[in-house]
Parts: structure tokens; C-alpha cells; sequence
């Protein structure tokens, strides 16, 4: 079985993979969680300043209650003086389904973030930028998150942990298609 890491085409639904995870507590939720890229922080543009890891939206099993895309996709994993307050751990390697290529509510949640001013700086700041390559595929620009294990919709990668899209041919960082900036 491959780690997620060592994929050179996007991920198949139904098939499994050992895909990073960290126990921790999300939404009132103590679980042991898909998670993707590294733990960081969003202080520049996004002024979000705790440590958090985003939560694989292509293998956790949907959870109860409305919303729940949107907060997978808003609401990352964090660590603060009340939630996981003793810090969050290293990503441990597990066996998991993918259940799906993408959020569900993608298009949602990019309408939601293109209406916020902090989310303009993000998107202005890398539209245009070229993205660079390794040996599987396009790097994400913005934390260096590897794409080669996401599948391109009509030819565009949209990262999943902030929204950059990615021309799937040429590496380039397209404007959002949400909001004031696109057409959507
Ligand atoms: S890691 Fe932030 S948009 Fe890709």
C-alpha cells in the first residue's frame, strides 16, 4: 500500500493508502484524524495565528450536522490556551479509505472566503506565481504542500488548505474563481 507521499497521480476513490493522521481534539471531537501538509500557522494575510493542521477532506468519514464541510475545510485543528493545549502531535502514518476526491462544498466555501478582505490579500498575493516541481508532481507555493496526489477538476489543482488553484499543465497560480475576483 503507498503512502500518500510517494503517489505521482492523484488518489483513487475506494482504494487505500497509508495517509498522515494526528489524534487530537476537533469540534469537541477527540479522534484520530486525517490530516494534510504541515502544522503551521496563518498569521500572514489570514491572521490566523495558532498552530494547526488542516483536516484531509478525501478520507474522513463525513461527520453528523449541518456544515460540517465547511468546517472541515474553515475550522483546522488547533492548538490554544483551551483546545489540545498541550500542543499537537507528529503526524503518524494509517491505513485509510479515500472517500472522495474533494470537499463536497468546495464551491461554498470558496464563495465564503472570496467575501473576506484577508482572504483577498491571500489571493492576491500568489495569483500569477509558478508554482515549482518535484519528481511526483506541482508543490503547492504556499506552505510547499505537494499536489500530485490531488486530481485536477478541467484542468485546475485547487489546493485544500487555502484555496490556491493551480493550472494542473503549466504550475502557474490562477485568480479564484469566487467572489469579486472570478466570474463564479
Ligand atoms: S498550502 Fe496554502 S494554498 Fe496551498
Amino acid at each position: 500500500m503507498k503512502r500518500l507521499d510517494e503517489l505521482t497521480q492523484h488518489v483513487e476513490v475506494g482504494r487505500y493508502y497509508l495517509v498522515p493522521t494526528v489524534t487530537a481534539s476537533w469540534c469537541g471531537d477527540e479522534k484520530v484524524w486525517p490530516v494534510i501538509g504541515p502544522q503551521h500557522n496563518d498569521r500572514h494575510c489570514l491572521d490566523f495565528g495558532y498552530d494547526h493542521y488542516h483536516i484531509d477532506p478525501r478520507f474522513v468519514a463525513e461527520g453528523a450536522g449541518a456544515g460540517f464541510w465547511l468546517r472541515v475545510s474553515a475550522a483546522p485543528i488547533m492548538t490554544s490556551a483551551a483546545i489540545n493545549a498541550g500542543g499537537l502531535p507528529k503526524p503518524v502514518w494509517r491505513r485509510r479509505i479515500c472517500r472522495r476526491l474533494a470537499n463536497p462544498d468546495l464551491a461554498e466555501v470558496g464563495e465564503r472566503a472570496a467575501r473576506h478582505p484577508n482572504w483577498q490579500c491571500h489571493f492576491d498575493e500568489w495569483t500569477g506565481k509558478q508554482a515549482k516541481r518535484d519528481s511526483r508532481g506541482w508543490i503547492c507555493p504556499h506552505r510547499a504542500v505537494s499536489l500530485a496526489d490531488h486530481a485536477p477538476v478541467d484542468g485546475v489543482i485547487t489546493c485544500p488548505l487555502h484555496l490556491l488553484r493551480i493550472n494542473a499543465e503549466t504550475g502557474v497560480v490562477l485568480p479564484p474563481i469566487w467572489g469579486a475576483h472570478g466570474n463564479a
